[in-house]
């Protein structure tokens, strides 16, 4: 049975509000009913809305974030058996479809990045706008935290992951403060020594443009969260995992991350990815989907205006064939 599923849907839950919430539903087409995973579940905004679409559709949360899972359980539970939260990388979405004995999928959906929740809890590490230890780790059950990172790579290494991650110019600069500063004996440990370390190697910069540590902090969370890694694969195995004509949509929120989507759907849609001097394909292209979104979905103004962490954010989706 279908549902009425209106305008931008449930606004914010303490002040989250999910991004491109109305033309990802769409996307996904979620009123047919059927399982769904929302490989992203964060607060649960967008899987709430898919459930709301149909009292016929399921929806299987994935998430690396514990805390989150567990707001979006509590959040959900009005929704009974429809939804089950499990904590995982969704990276792992093979074993977890297996565990939960769910079979092919009408849509997969894979919000990226990092969650309000994340970036406003100051005890997470995430942001320079709060004085926490340098944390930044999505699944704080395992793994390095940016500090120890920072504590572990040489200087080369730190300079280039800002620049690869960051696509920060003054990388090595930026690496110099922040290695200079752990020979003194005092390495950076806190977000505003990595705030600092920053603005001592390329100045404060321009109050009106964005803060001159954002890119550094970009960097270290991709690579604290291996965010890029395996990124491709993840999507071929969300297609595989579709039935016929289910949908997958990503929403990425910054380039690297979109250039990845991007290139994958390409691919899955049988378009040859390898180098044009290349006298033969060696990549492997096969077409297994087709594209939804021949230009990826940007907000609104109005969204824009209203969630200005919406700004960077594109969607893009496919139909499987
Ligand atoms: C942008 S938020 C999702 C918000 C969600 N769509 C909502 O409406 O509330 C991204 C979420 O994805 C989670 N996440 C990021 N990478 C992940 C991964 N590889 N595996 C599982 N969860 C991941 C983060 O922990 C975060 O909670």
């Amino acid at each position: 049975m279908a549902m009425a599923f209106g305008g931008q849907g449930p606004k914010s839950h303490k002040g989250h509000r999910p991004v491109l919430l109305r033309e990802t539903i769409e996307l996904l087409a979620a009123e047919r009913g059927g399982w769904f995973v929302d490989c992203t579940v964060g607060l649960g905004g967008h899987s709430e809305a898919i459930l709301q679409t149909s009292s016929d559709t399921q929806v299987l949360g994935i998430d690396r974030d514990e805390k989150a899972l567990g707001l979006a359980r509590r959040r959900l539970a009005l929704y009974g058996s429809r939804f089950r939260a499990v904590h995982a990388d969704f990276r792992e979405l093979t074993r977890v479809l297996a565990t939960a004995k769910v079979g092919q999928v009408r849509g997969v959906l894979a919000d990226l990045g990092v969650s309000s929740l994340q970036l406003d809890s100051p005890e997470r590490g995430f942001s320079f706008r709060h004085e926490a230890l340098l944390d930044m780790r999505m699944d704080m059950s395992r793994g390095e935290t940016a500090a120890e990172l920072l504590g572990r790579l040489s200087e080369v290494e730190i300079a280039n992951l800002i620049f690869a991650y960051g696509e920060e110019p003054r990388s090595r600069r930026i690496a110099r403060a922040i290695v200079q500063q752990r020979e003194r004996g005092h390495p950076v440990a806190t977000t505003t020594d990595l705030a600092q370390a920053v603005e001592r190697a390329v100045g404060k910069g321009n109050k009106r443009r964005i803060h001159p540590a954002t890119r550094t902090f970009q960097a270290l969370r991709i690579a604290v969260n291996g965010e890029l890694e395996n990124l491709d694969r993840f999507i071929v195995s969300a297609v595989d995992h579709l039935e016929q004509a289910g949908r997958l949509a990503v929403i990425s929120f910054h380039s690297l991350e979109d250039r990845i989507v991007k290139r994958t759907l390409q691919k899955l849609a049988g378009r040859c990815q390898c180098p044009p001097r290349l006298p033969k394909c060696i990549c492997g292209a096969a077409k297994k989907v087709e594209i939804l979104t021949r230009r990826a979905i940007v907000p609104g103004r109005q969204e824009q205006a209203e969630n200005p962490r919406s700004r960077s954010a594109k969607l893009r989706g496919a139909n499987k064939i």
